[in-house]
Formats: structure tokens, sequence, C-alpha cells
């Protein structure tokens, strides 16, 4: 039987075997090698994303070019898939802790297999297979020690997406193909009838399953405190700027003897309120932190030096803090279709006043050509699991100005894959 019910292609379209066995793009070698060289020569670690990055994009199109399709589509169908499911199964049996041990020195497949109390044959083609693929390194016979990558899998906010995504996302992914065949191939627009509820056999949205999942929703949280990682955040003086539009014309008169100045609504554990107070300290006003309770449980009193106020509040309710100068949703509106969000801003457009509070989306703002990988997979994410999606510009025009009635003043973008701030009044 063949792999699909797919129409052969005729005979004069037949793609030849050959193809899979031989390099990609042997010929954009040569150009492909001298622009690495040429960036290389410019990379500097002071401006780390705008001299890297680039340098990455081409050594990932110079892999790409000389690797064979065969071998790409075994490490799609078999290594990587093998690899994410055992690095997850290594992070929970606390393999990665174990390596780094002792700075990460050599350690022998027997000696990890008695810490662990795993056994020694399984452990050891687990260890091959990493070290085959790059996420650890082989010093000898049997012998296995850590690099950063692995080091990073100790780091509770960079291993936390490997469980959330096994256990909460893979279902999905695995039977959507039968939720699209069932309904004839249709975009999910609904957060309750979707590849979530399908695969997870639940009629729960994904947010009340991952609060009745304590474990799977902290993993997810930590996630949330990963993702960031290493990129510029919105209240970056080169993204954003905070001094000008919000904090000079900051009302501090106002009817509140201690006004509010920023909201993080659907903040999570507050790591972007954290890296805010980590840039402006002393920035005047009271600084909410707005989320689910079973959420808010696991955020220490002592946040943000204990500046920060934690305020369970459910955003499909009308905003109770009236008259803040921002109201700020990272990566809200991206988990929900458009008839949602506007619930979620109508109720925020209740508490704002008008031509003074502003609400700040910060959100992939996706280009019309171009578009990252760090953007396109989140979009996908983004359809099945919430029947929701990334948008563009003119998304996010039609939602915010079209359905919603605000004002965006502008969209400032800090660049391909990373989110930007849409940022919005009511107008007066
Ligand atoms: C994708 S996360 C984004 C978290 C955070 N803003 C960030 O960028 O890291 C979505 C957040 O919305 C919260 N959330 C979901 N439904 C909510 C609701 N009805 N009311 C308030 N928060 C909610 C979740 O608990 C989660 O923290």
């Amino acid at each position: 039987m063949s792999t699909s019910q797919v129409t052969p292609l005729t005979a004069e379209d037949t793609v030849d075997v050959s193809i899979a066995s031989a390099p990609r793009d042997i010929g954009a070698v040569p150009d492909l090698l001298k622009d690495i060289s040429g960036l290389w020569d410019k990379y500097d670690p002071a401006a780390d994303r705008a001299t890297r990055l680039p340098l990455l994009e081409k050594a990932t199109a110079l892999a790409q070019a000389l690797e064979t399709p065969r071998e790409t589509m075994l490490k799609h169908v078999g290594a990587e898939t093998a690899s994410f499911y055992t690095l997850t199964l290594g992070i929970e049996v606390g393999l990665f802790t174990e390596l780094a041990k002792n700075g990460g020195s050599p350690k022998k497949s027997p000696e990890l297999s008695a810490a662990l109390g795993f056994d020694i044959d399984g452990l050891r083609r687990i260890l091959r297979h990493f070290a085959a693929m790059g996420h650890i390194v082989q010093t000898g016979s049997d012998e296995w020690k850590p690099n950063n990558f692995s080091k990073s899998l100790t780091i509770p906010i960079v291993n936390g997406g490997y469980p959330f995504y096994r256990s909460v996302c893979t279902a999905p992914l695995l039977h959507m193909h039968k939720w699209m065949k069932t309904k004839g191939y249709p975009t999910p627009t609904t957060g309750k009838d979707n590849p979530f509820t399908f695969g997870n056999q639940t009629d729960q949205s994904m947010f009340e399953y991952m609060a009745a999942h304590p474990y799977l929703n902290d993993c997810f949280n930590h996630h949330m405190g990963g993702y960031r990682l290493g990129r510029p955040a919105w209240m970056d003086p080169t993204v954003y700027p905070v001094q000008d539009n919000l904090i000079t014309n900051f009302d501090t008169s106002s009817s509140s003897s201690d006004p509010v100045f920023l909201i993080d609504i659907g903040g999570n554990y507050g790591h972007d309120l954290e890296r805010f107070l980590d840039k402006w300290p002393s920035v005047p006003g009271r600084i909410m932190l707005q989320d689910q309770q079973s959420v808010l449980d696991n955020v220490p009193a002592t946040l943000g030096g204990g500046r920060i106020e934690k305020f369970a509040h459910d955003f499909f309710t009308p905003q109770p803090v009236k008259g803040a100068r921002a109201y700020y949703l990272h990566h809200i509106l991206h988990d929900w279709p458009d008839d949602k969000c506007v619930e979620i801003v109508t109720n925020l457009k209740g508490a704002m006043t008008p031509g003074y509070s502003k609400l700040l989306v910060n959100e992939h703002v996706i280009p019309s050509v171009g578009a990252s990988w760090e953007a396109t997979y989140l979009d996908l994410y983004m359809m099945f699991l919430f029947g929701a999606r990334e948008r563009t510009e003119d998304d996010w025009k039609a939602l915010l100005e079209g359905k919603c009635g605000l004002k965006i003043e502008k969209i400032w973008n800090p660049g391909n894959g990373v989110e930007g701030i849409i940022e919005c009044i009511v107008e007066g």
C-alpha cells in the first residue's frame, strides 16, 4: 500500500530517486562558505543577535545544502523525534543534573546508571544517540560529558518546555490528521473543538486542561520564562520608549493616591515584570501581575523585591483596575481566536482612560515575506492547540482597530522573530 492516496505524478513530472541521495544543493556551497567567512570576520559578541543570527542562517543553509534528502528524512522521522522524547526522559530522571555534577567532568555509563537507578544498557544507548546528535560529548569509550546545551537542560526555565510539549502538545499533533480528515481539512478556529481537544480526548480548552494538570502547568509556566531568554525585551530603549511614552506623562495626581503604572495581564510567573523592574528599578507607581489563581499560587511574594502585586483576575471579566498608565498583554491574544480577543480587549477598554491609558500588545507581527521560524512554529501551535493564530500587521489592524475600536498609535518592531509592541489607546 502506498503511503497516501495522493494521485501519482505524471511520467514527465516524476522525480528521479537519485536526487534523494545527492546533496540538496552542492552548487550553493562555495558562495555560502564565502558568506560565512565574511560574516565570521564581523562577528561581535557585543552585538550578538545582529552578527550571530545572519551567520547562523548561512551556516544552516550550508548544512542543508550539503545534506541529502534521505539524511534529512531520517532525522525528521527518527533521529530528532528519538532525541526529543529521550531528552525529556533524561530531564525527568535527572540525567543532565548528574552529568553536570563536578563541573561537568567526564563520567562513565556505570557511574551514571548507579546514580540514576537506570538500567545501564538502555542508558548507554541513549547517551550514544545524544552524542551522535551533538547533545553531549563522548570523551572516550563509554564516557560522556555535557556541553553547554545539555548543561542548560538542568535549568527549569530551559527544561520545562520538554515535558510540556511531550505531554500536552504531542497528542494533538499525533492525531491532527484524523481530526482534519474527519472534518474535511478546515483551519481550526475554536479552543474547544480542535486537534488539542481531539488529541488529548478532553472537552477542556488548553488553559482549563493545564489548570487540572499542576506538574505540566508548572513546566509550561517555567517554559514561559525560557522562550524569551537572550532576546530584546519590549522595555529595552531600542524597542519601546518607556521613558517618553509612559513615564514622562504618568499622572501621579489622579484620583488614586497610589496610581497604577503597569499591569501585566496573563503575566504568568511575572517573567516580564521582573525584567521590567531590572531595567526600570525606580519607575513610579504600582506594578501589578494578573493571572489565574492557580498560576499566581506559585509566584513568591518576594517577586521583584516585593514590588509586584499579585492579583488573580480572569481576563474574560471586566478589568477592575481603572486608569492605569499601561495595560500589557504578552502572548495572550495569540492564544485566542478573534471573537475571544474582542472579549478580552473590550474588558480592558472599559478600564482605560481615553487618550491616556495605553494598551501594549506584545506579539509577533508576521512580515508578508520571510517570516522567522520563531513565529511560524508558534503560529501552527496556536492553530492546533487553540484555534488561534500569530498575526500580520493587517490582521492586527483588522482586530484591534476594526473589531475592538482601539486606535493603534504605532507598531514598534524589534526585528523578525521577536515580538513587537502594538501601542494602542482608546480615543478621547
Ligand atoms: C501564553 S501564556 C503567556 C504568559 C506571559 N504573558 C508571557 O508572555 O510569558 C498565557 C497566560 O495567560 C494566562 N491565562 C489563560 N487564561 C486566562 C484567563 N482567563 N484569565 C487570566 N489569565 C489567563 C495563562 O495562565 C498564562 O499565564
